[in-house]
Formats: structure tokens, C-alpha cells, sequence
């Protein structure tokens, strides 16, 4: 079907008070295994691309993208692509032409009003071009290798009245909040501030996203959705899902060496991997067929 705009999934979700899933794609087995597992349960989907990916792929954005639009046009449901933790305005300016309809620009680590500043040129420029933009308060921690925040230093929680005249003053269409996660665990331990995602929730009328959603049990992915939570941002659940399955199929194989079986078996790691997480949501919303 047509690509979707990450903006009308996450409507969509709001509307139903449920989130969509946003998943980080790396590889070309990412992809299929993103479409391959939203179609297996019958949901929408976004597939975001990190700054971090881009550089990966020697910088380059345009060969990724271009599999996933193709991926996207060919799928069963509704698929979005998006462009995350962008700094780069080289790397910004590109994504429409790219085929995304969404980025989430990333100056989360500057002092507020430098913050907001970077936010709000970024958000009049994507806006200009169509572009649906999130934006980060409060800074999620574990971004590039770095330890988890304390939970009580600054910014290891995003304050709502701070948070309010942010959304309100750069004008972003969504926020993505501090609220106890963390990136790159490879634990599923982490517990939400989840008192603190309600206040978030009723105080702001925009999406929330949550980030480093791989951390989480599925008790918490629900509650979280539950309390307010728009958009899922996993990435990590994927790698661990796909480097177990590759180790532990070369490893009773240490005579393989076509890429094909290894890979055939992370790629299927990760669809079950995007099934159990998107059904840990809450479900299909309504009107969609469960597989
Ligand atoms: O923006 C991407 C997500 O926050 C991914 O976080 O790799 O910890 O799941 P994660
Ligand atoms: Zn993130």
C-alpha cells in the first residue's frame, strides 16, 4: 500500500489510545523483518532510521531509505518511515526527499533555551516542507555508549510545566519524555515513572514518545500506553534478538559460511521479536484483523 505519514499513524493511535510502534532499521533484514512482523500482527508500523545508522552506512541515508520505501509500498499495512536523533541539518535537509514524513530532531543534551532555539528552526524548516517533527525534553539517557542518567540528575526527568511551554514555543508535533527509560539496555528492567507519564499526558496535547523502549517488560510497554504513551521506540530488542539467533546459529556451524543461513535466522528472530513487542501494546487497533 501507499507509504504512510508517521503523523497519521500517531494520530491514529491517539485517537484509539493506543500507541504505534517505531522500530530502528539498520540492515536490509531489519526492514523485512519490521514489515514481515507488523504484517504477522496486523498493525501499522514506522521505521525509523537513526543519525547513528546513517553513519553506519558510510554516511549515506539514500541506499536504506530507498529499501524501505520499497519495503513500505509493498507491505500489507500501513508503514511510515522516519528519521530519529537527528543533529545533523545536512542529514535533516535530506529527509524528504528521502521518503520520510517525520524526524525527530535531537538537541536534548543543550542547556533549555539552546534547546528550544535548535528546536524551533528545526520545526519552522520541517514544517515548511510538510514534515512532522518530535523533538526531546529532558534527556532519555544510554544515547552513543554513554551510562544511563542518575535518576536524580538534571534532565533525567522531563518537568510538565517545563514541558508545556516547550511544546508550545517550538512547536513540534510530539515530544518524546524522561520518564525512566533508558537507551541500549539489553535488560528488559526498567519501571516508568508512570505517575509522571500521566501528569506528562494530561498536561501536554501532543503525542508522548517513549524512548529506549527496549528496556521495558510487557507489563510496563502497556502500562505505558495506558498512561499516555503515543509512540514505542525500540531498536536494541532488535540486535539482541537478531546477534543471539546469528551466534547461536554459527556456533553449532562453524563450517558455514553463506551469509544466507545466518541471516535467515536473525531475520526471523526479529519478526517474533516486533510481533511480541507490537502485541505487548495493547493490540491491533480496532477494525485490524489479528493474524
Ligand atoms: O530512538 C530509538 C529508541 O529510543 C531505541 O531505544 O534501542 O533502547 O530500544 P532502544
Ligand atoms: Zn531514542
Amino acid at each position: 500500500m501507499p507509504l504512510a505519514t508517521t503523523g497519521d499513524l500517531v494520530t491514529a493511535a491517539a485517537a484509539a489510545r493506543r500507541a504505534v510502534a517505531a522500530f530502528n532499521i539498520i540492515t536490509l533484514e531489519h526492514v523485512e523483518a519490521v514489515v514481515a512482523g507488523a504484517e504477522t500482527a496486523g498493525t501499522p508500523v514506522v521505521l525509523q532510521v537513526s543519525e547513528n545508522a546513517v553513519k553506519y552506512r558510510y554516511g549515506r541515508l539514500l541506499p536504506l531509505a530507498r529499501a524501505a520505501v520499497a519495503a513500505a509500498e509493498r507491505a500489507a499495512v500501513p508503514v511510515a518511515l522516519h528519521l530519529d536523533h537527528v543533529q545533523s541539518d545536512t542529514l535533516l535537509r535530506q529527509a524528504p526527499q528521502a521518503g520520510f514524513s517525520s524526524v525527530m530532531y535531537d538537541a536534548s543534551h543543550l542547556p533549555y533555551a539552546e534547546n528550544l532555539a535548535a528546536t524551533r528552526a528545526a520545526a519552522d524548516w520541517a514544517h515548511a516542507r510538510g514534515l512532522w517533527i518530535e523533538a526531546e525534553l529532558g534527556e532519555v539517557g544510554g544515547k552513543d555508549g554513554h551510562p544511563p542518567l542518575d535518576a536524580h540528575a538534571p534532565g533525567a526527568r522531563t518537568d510538565p510545566a517545563e514541558a508545556r511551554a516547550f511544546v508550545a514555543d517550538s512547536g513540534v508535533d510530539a515530544l518524546a519524555v524522561a520518564v525512566g527509560s533508558a537507551h541500549a539496555m539489553t535488560t528488559r528492567t526498567a519501571a516508568l515513572d508512570h505517575d509522571l507519564v500521566k501528569r506528562l499526558a494530561g498536561t501536554l496535547d501532543v503525542p508522548l514518545v517513549l524512548h529506549g523502549s527496549s528496556g521495558l517488560p510487557d507489563g510496563e510497554l502497556a502500562a505505558a500506553v495506558a498512561n499516555g504513551i503515543t509512540k514505542i521506540n525500540v531498536g536494541t530488542a532488535l540486535n539482541i534478538a537478531m546477534t543471539g539467533a546469528i551466534r547461536e546459529y554459527l556456533a553449532a556451524r562453524p563450517e558455514a559460511v553463506d551469509s544466507r543461513g545466518y541471516l535467515t535466522v536473525g531475520r526471523e528472530a526479529m519478526v517474533r521479536t516486533v510481533v511480541e513487542i507490537v502485541r505487548a501494546l495493547g493490540g491491533p487497533p480496532p477494525g485490524r484483523p489479528t493474524a
